[in-house]
Order: structure tokens, then C-alpha cells, then sequence
């Protein structure tokens, strides 16, 4: 297997553990033995327990010596709660190694020079966008800002009405885009909605099965406004932990979870519109549908734009389709 197939696979691995490893990055990890098969793969473990690329070696076991680690981001050079992980590389009798970003933690980087000093053939850079833009994209943020990476998500018909003209908009896409949500929901660190929301749908907020049952783990829930919710609320109910921020503040809202790295906005168009013109969202994902709505529930309010020369540019980072609909993917133009 080759160093973009091996990365590619330690890219899969990394996904799976994504919002389990905070603060550690979720990071995937590939031992191929001397003659380029894979003999092991790993992923971070929750905090406390091994990094990706000691899991991956313990699974490769003596197949490693003279073999080649490929890693999503530079292996550690420091003691935190576990041993430096270029230590395990070293021990392991790994020949060479492979990465795909630098660690821009100041206190964990250094690995690649020490891997070298030890003899080893270093590579960097290894599909570096598909992993920065990937596994790595809200933990990178994170830690060049201190504050959390926030998406937008919503759901839109074609032509760009997140509710019906009544106010309704449950369901606008299909069980399977929806189900795609509830995916992305249990990796989530916080999902936020404005008190608008709240009154007009009642959600829930918390990540579910396709069969209803509550996964495993759950986002914090946060709703923003000056208004006060009825204690009847569902985003209120024992399913999950919610913050209510009294403010109207984006920049606030930021702050006040700046504990959290992956937040997931999911307001109605004014909530949505505020957080576009402070300019405090990162991703946006469109969940279209394939219907027609008319009417005069836009998906976003005011962003702050006047003439078309000012429009607020993005770039598609991923087009998918998921069952009848597709999902838009955008990051700063
Ligand atoms: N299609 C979708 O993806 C989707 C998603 C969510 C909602 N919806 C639909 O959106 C509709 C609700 O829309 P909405 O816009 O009222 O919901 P919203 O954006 O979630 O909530 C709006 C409320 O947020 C508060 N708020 C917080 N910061 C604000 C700021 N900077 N500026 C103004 N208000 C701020 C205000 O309440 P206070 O007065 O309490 O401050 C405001 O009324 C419903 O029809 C719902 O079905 C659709």
C-alpha cells in the first residue's frame, strides 16, 4: 500500500473517533510492515488512554520493526498523560514515518526533528489538506484561535426557505439527510439554536439512532435570547445538559464555549444571519432539498449585505448527495 492509500485509511480511522479524544485530536493511525501491507491500525483512544500511533503499533506487534507509521498529525514529542509517542516509534524499530500536518501545539511539536535525529526517513505533508480539512479541521481551529470551530447547518428547499410560509419546517429533507444530522449531532460539543426555534418547533436537540434511541454520547444544548423558554421546553428535558446564554451577542455565545471545539449551530434564519455577520462562523453545511416552498421564511436573514460587489464569497468544499437531497459543504471563499 502506498503513503496517500495507508493515510487515506488512517483518515477513516480518525473519523470514527471524532468528539471522543478532547482535548487530544482525533487521529488516525497505519503501520505498514517492510513490505508495504498493513500491519496495524489505531485511532486516539478517549483522553488518558494511547494516542493513535501506539494503538496502531501494538496491533502490529513485531511487524513493525523496519516498517513505515502513517500518521495524521506529527507524533508527539512530550510527556502529557501518556509517553511521548515518538518513544513508541522508536522502541518499535519503526524505519520510517509519514505525516500529514505539523502539531502546532508548541509544547508537543518537535516530533519530526527527533524522529529524524533517530535515524528515521521522515515525510511530511502526506494528503495534508485532506486531513486538515478533515479530522483535523475543528481541532486545528481550535487551537490557532482558543475558541471553538462552529458549522451552520440547516435544511433548505431549492430555493432557499428554511420553513413553509405557516412557519412550519419539520420535515423539509429526507429520514436519510436527517439521519445524517443525528451523525453529526453525537460528535458535536455543543449545538446551538435561538429562543425562536425554540418556541416555534419544541426540538429535543439530542443526537438519536435512526431507530429513536438516544446515542451515546450527547451535545451540550445552548440556547441563545434575551426571552425567557417555558420550563416545558423539550430542549429542557433530562436528555442531555443545555446552557440558555441571555444575550443577543454572537461573540458572547463563542466565549462563553470556548471550552468546546466543535459546535454546531443550528438556529433559524435571525440567529443564523447574526452569527454571519460577526463573522464568527467557519463551515457552513446546506442540507437542499429537492422542493419548492415560496414564501417569505428565508434560510438566512440580513448577513449584512447591500450590494452584490459586498456578498459575503464561500467555496464548496464537498458536494454529497444523501438519499433525494444533496448536502452543501462551504468554507471561507
Ligand atoms: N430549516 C432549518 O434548518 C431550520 C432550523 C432552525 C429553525 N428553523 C425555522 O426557523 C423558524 C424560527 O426562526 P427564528 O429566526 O425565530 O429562530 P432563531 O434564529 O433560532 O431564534 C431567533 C431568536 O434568537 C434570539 N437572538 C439571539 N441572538 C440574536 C441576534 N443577534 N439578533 C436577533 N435575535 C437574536 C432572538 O430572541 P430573543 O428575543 O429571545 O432575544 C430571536 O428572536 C421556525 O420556523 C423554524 O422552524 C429552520
Amino acid at each position: 500500500m502506498n503513503l496517500e492509500a495507508a493515510m487515506r485509511l488512517a483518515v477513516q480511522q480518525a473519523e470514527k473517533v471524532k468528539g471522543t479524544t478532547y482535548p487530544n485530536p482525533p487521529v488516525g493511525a497505519v503501520i505498514l510492515d517492510r513490505d508495504g501491507e498493513v500491519a496495524g491500525v489505531g485511532a486516539t483512544e478517549p483522553p488518558g488512554g494511547p494516542h493513535a500511533e501506539v494503538v496502531a503499533l501494538r496491533r502490529a506487534g513485531e511487524r513493525a520493526a523496519g516498517g513505515t507509521a502513517v500518521v495524521a498529525l506529527e507524533p508527539c514529542n512530550h510527556h502529557g498523560r501518556t509517553p511521548p509517542c515518538v518513544d513508541a516509534l522508536v522502541a518499535a524499530g519503526v524505519s520510517a514515518v509519514a505525516y500529514a500536518v505539523a502539531d502546532p501545539n508548541p509544547i508537543a511539536a518537535g516530533g519530526a526533528a527527533r524522529l529524524a535525529e533517530e535515524g528515521m526517513a521522515v515525510t511530511a505533508g502526506v494528503l495534508a489538506d485532506a486531513v486538515a480539512g478533515g479530522p483535523l479541521r475543528e481541532w486545528l481551529h481550535k487551537q490557532r484561535t482558543g475558541l471553538p470551530h462552529v458549522t451552520w447547518k440547516f435544511a433548505t428547499s431549492v430555493d432557499g426557505r428554511s420553513a413553509a410560509a405557516d412557519g412550519s419546517s419539520q420535515w423539509i429533507t429526507s429520514e436519510a439527510a436527517r439521519a445524517d444530522v443525528h451523525r453529526r449531532r453525537a460528535v458535536a460539543d455543543a449545538i446551538v439554536v435561538g429562543t425562536g426555534t425554540v418556541f416555534v418547533d419544541d426540538p429535543a436537540l439530542t443526537a438519536r439512532l435512526p431507530d429513536g434511541t438516544l446515542a451515546d454520547r450527547q451535545p451540550l444544548r445552548v440556547v441563545v435570547g434575551e426571552r425567557e423558554i417555558s420550563h416545558e421546553a423539550r430542549v429542557l428535558n433530562d436528555d442531555s445538559r443545555t446552557m440558555v446564554i441571555r444575550t443577543r451577542d454572537p461573540h458572547e455565545v463563542v466565549k462563553a464555549l470556548s471550552d468546546r471545539t466543535d459546535v454546531l449551530l443550528e438556529g433559524g434564519p435571525t440567529l443564523a444571519g447574526a452569527f454571519l455577520r460577526a463573522g464568527v462562523i467557519n463551515r457552513i453545511l446546506a442540507y437542499v432539498a429537492p422542493i419548492l416552498l415560496g414564501g417569505p421564511i428565508t434560510a438566512v436573514d440580513d448577513v449584512g449585505v447591500l450590494s452584490i460587489a459586498h456578498a459575503q464569497r464561500w467555496r464548496f468544499d464537498r458536494i454529497e448527495p444523501i438519499g433525494p437531497d444533496v448536502l452543501l459543504s462551504l468554507i471561507p471563499g
